[in-house]
């Protein structure tokens, strides 16, 4: 099966290191409101750590607008200064967890190991990880793209039997199209998908049979250009950024993805 009719789609909303609890709180009634909950659409929300509870108070996390975690620390609590643990995400009803989002693999050191703790933790405490895997610029450029998304894909489910794989969602973002105004075409976005796909296929065989792994695409997804990749074949929705900032241009993009 292809993504496209009968498939979920999935439109996320990921703020990085902008917004304080005012505006936060603000946006998410907006969107929440603007936004009915339709069968077969899930649309979240991953604002900082520091404004999880401001969206929780504007009505993130309830049925039209689930709540997402940009990172998590991979254990329940302890003695990690400065790090947020699955029991805190919990208590603040977070559904979704971004695991190496290529801004922290690259700004922050985080490597394939990392990220497979993170996986398994967030599963462990009963949320989906949304894992973010991508070539950049020079690794597009020498035809390596397919062999970083194999490694990616395999770093990120090392220890994981296949029913913990199910529940996993994938993000393709190029980090060359990430915050550059200069999207991957809804073709490459397809070809990654498949990519994705098969280097799961390859792992674990006949265990996933039947399950077609949901993957996003980010990297500059706007207003604009969000149909065309939600139309891609294998793609299943978005992972929005700089677009995601205004409320109303983000209910738009949300109504092309899944109207
Ligand atoms: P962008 O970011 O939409 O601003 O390119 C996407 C992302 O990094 O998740």
């Amino acid at each position: 099966m292809t993504a496209g009719a009968g498939r979920e789609r999935l439109v996320f909303a990921n703020w990085k290191m902008h917004k304080g609890q005012a505006e936060a709180q603000a946006w998410c009634r907006r969107v929440a409101a603007a936004l009915a909950l339709r069968p077969g659409r899930v649309v979240a929300v991953f604002p900082p750590f520091t404004a999880l509870a401001a969206a929780r108070a504007g009505g993130a996390g309830g049925e039209s607008l689930a709540l997402g975690a940009q990172d998590v620390y991979p254990a329940t609590a302890g003695a990690v200064t400065g790090e947020v643990g699955t029991d805190q995400l919990a208590d603040l009803g977070v559904r979704f967890v971004l695991c190496g989002h290529s801004e922290r693999r690259r700004l922050l050191g985080e490597d394939d190991a990392l990220v497979a703790r993170k996986v398994a933790a967030a599963l462990a405490a009963g949320m989906t990880p949304v894992v973010c895997v991508g070539e950049d610029g020079p690794e597009r450029e020498h035809g390596r793209t397919e062999a970083v998304l194999r490694r990616q894909v395999a770093g990120a489910v090392e220890g994981l039997g296949a029913e913990a794989v199910r529940r996993v969602v994938w993000a393709y973002e190029p980090v060359w199209a990430i915050g550059s105004g200069r999207p991957a075409t809804p073709e490459q976005a397809a070809e990654a998908a498949a990519t994705l796909r098969q280097s799961l296929r390859a792992r674990y065989g006949a265990a996933l049979d039947g399950h077609e792994a949901p993957v996003l695409y980010g990297g500059s997804v706007d207003p604009e250009n969000a149909a065309a990749f939600a139309r891609a074949p294998g793609v299943d929705g978005a992972l929005v950024g700089g677009a995601s900032l205004d409320a109303e241009a983000f209910v738009t993009l949300v109504e092309r993805v899944a109207p």
